[in-house]
């Protein structure tokens, strides 16, 4: 089976503008206070590099890797795979995430920085994907709503590549030929 990547979904340009605008409402709801800001790895990583360049309160950035999985007898676990080096307690936290999905993933490291005594904790995504919803979780600061449809570039991967392209694709797979 090929993968074929060549559909722009979002261009290069709408995600510069979308970047601005995003960044433009957090500075207005936060004002100067200070920000802890927590891109979750990898797929926020260029996202959450173009986001911090355009926030004027004072920032501190510390990255986690997690995933979800769900275990014999239970509904789902957070898996930390890199964790905070911040104590976030007390502490006005913003995570950044690539994408929303089923939301499974954001709603278990919600109820985790939660437990830790973060202050507060509001959720940025550059995409969400309402379709696939499994809860209730929203965004607090949305970039692109996009259909169901899996998608690579800036930051987001299949199988770990695609991550580098500067806009947004949709994959198709292409069976059969030769
Ligand atoms: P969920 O919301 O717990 O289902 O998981 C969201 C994670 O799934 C994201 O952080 C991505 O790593 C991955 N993901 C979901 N949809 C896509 C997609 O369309 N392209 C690439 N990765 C995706
Ligand atoms: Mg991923």
């Amino acid at each position: 089976m090929e993968i074929d990547t060549t559909e722009i979904l979002i261009s290069e340009e709408q995600i510069s503008e979308m970047v601005v605008r995003v960044a433009g409402e957090i500075n207005r709801d936060y004002g100067n206070k200070p920000l802890c800001v927590v891109p979750i790895l990898t797929g926020a990583f260029i996202f959450a590099a173009d986001l911090v360049r355009h926030l004027d309160m004072p920032v501190n950035l510390d990255f986690m890797q997690v995933s979800s999985y769900v275990g014999q007898e239970s509904t789902g676990q957070l898996k930390i795979r890199k964790d905070l080096n911040l104590d976030v307690k007390g502490l006005d936290v913003l995570v950044v995430e690539d994408i929303i999905d089923t939301g499974r993933t954001l709603e278990l490291l919600l109820n985790e920085l939660r437990k830790r005594g973060a202050n507060s904790v509001k959720i940025c995504t550059a995409f969400d994907k309402p379709d696939r919803r499994v809860n209730n979780m929203k965004s607090d600061y949305n970039g692109f709503t996009i259909p169901d449809e899996f998608i690579v570039g800036y930051g987001l991967d299949l199988d770990g590549r695609y991550r580098n392209f500067k806009d947004v694709r949709i994959v198709k797979e292409i069976n059969g030929g030769n």
